[in-house]
């Protein structure tokens, strides 16, 4: 059985890392447009640093909860289970997993938007540091904007297209191209299944759902795959 996995911001939210659109989301608080857009970072590239660079720290105050090491169990017992994510935090590597595929960045890597070179990123990031490689001073977070085009897509359709089984956990389902996956899955005949606090805004195009947290769900449903219930 090959599990590709896609998760996204309601699996980090009981290690007290918030989400984006539950009622005190971070875009109930910030303007999306100005602080996750290209044309946001060159309207005002300090706001936006700003922003990442207390994500950053939050982060690093954070812990995995058992719904990440649930899944470092997983990994570990089927290797070939694959882990998208669409988080840019690092609770899955935390958590036990080692290749996560980070659909749409990392906030502990940067990005040069001269040369593209990409490196750790520092703690705190600013708009004057140059880059390691070119000395350009256009340092920004390695992290995919509304508008840019996420990454990995090709591994990621290819492993959907073999896999025996697609789970979605902690998603709404309101992001293209990730809230496509599952359509992806049910025209490759995969079996689906979401792991939700509830049913999500593709939530129907699931197989089969299972409510509530993800720290309770998702190790309920990993013992259960691992044949230990
Ligand atoms: N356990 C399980 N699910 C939870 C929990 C929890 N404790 N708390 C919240 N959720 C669910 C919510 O019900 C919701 O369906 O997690 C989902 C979070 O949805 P969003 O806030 O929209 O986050 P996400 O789906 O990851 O957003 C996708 O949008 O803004 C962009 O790039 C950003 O990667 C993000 C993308």
């Amino acid at each position: 059985m090959s599990i590709v996995i896609l998760t996204g911001a309601g699996i980090s939210a009981e290690s007290g890392l918030g989400t984006f659109r539950d009622e005190d989301g971070l875009w109930t608080k910030y303007d999306l447009n100005e602080v996750a857009t290209p044309e946001g970072f060159a309207r005002n590239p300090a706001l936006v640093q700003d922003f990442y660079n207390a994500r950053r720290a939050n982060c690093r105050g954070a812990s995995p909860n058992a719904a990440h090491h649930a899944l470092g169990r997983l990994v570990a017992a089927r290797p070939d289970t694959v882990v998208v994510t669409q988080n840019v935090d690092d609770l899955h590597e935390r958590g036990g997993v080692t290749d996560v595929i980070h659909m749409h960045g990392e906030l502990f890597r940067a990005l040069c938007a001269a040369c593209d070179h990409r490196w750790d990123a520092p703690e705190e990031m600013s708009v004057s540091a140059p880059c390691p490689a070119c000395g350009a001073p256009a340092t920004r977070p390695d992290v995919v904007w509304f508008g840019e085009m996420p990454y990995h897509m090709e591994r990621i359709f290819d492993a959907l297209e073999r896999a025996t089984l697609f789970v979605a956990i902690g998603t709404s389902g309101s992001v293209y191209p990730a809230a496509g996956f599952v359509g992806e899955a049910r025209a490759n005949r995969v079996e689906t299944l979401e792991l939700n606090l509830e049913p999500s805004d593709v939530g129907g195009q699931f197989d089969a759902g299972r409510y509530g947290p993800a720290s309770e769900i998702v190790p309920l449903w990993v013992d259960e795959v691992l044949g230990a219930r």
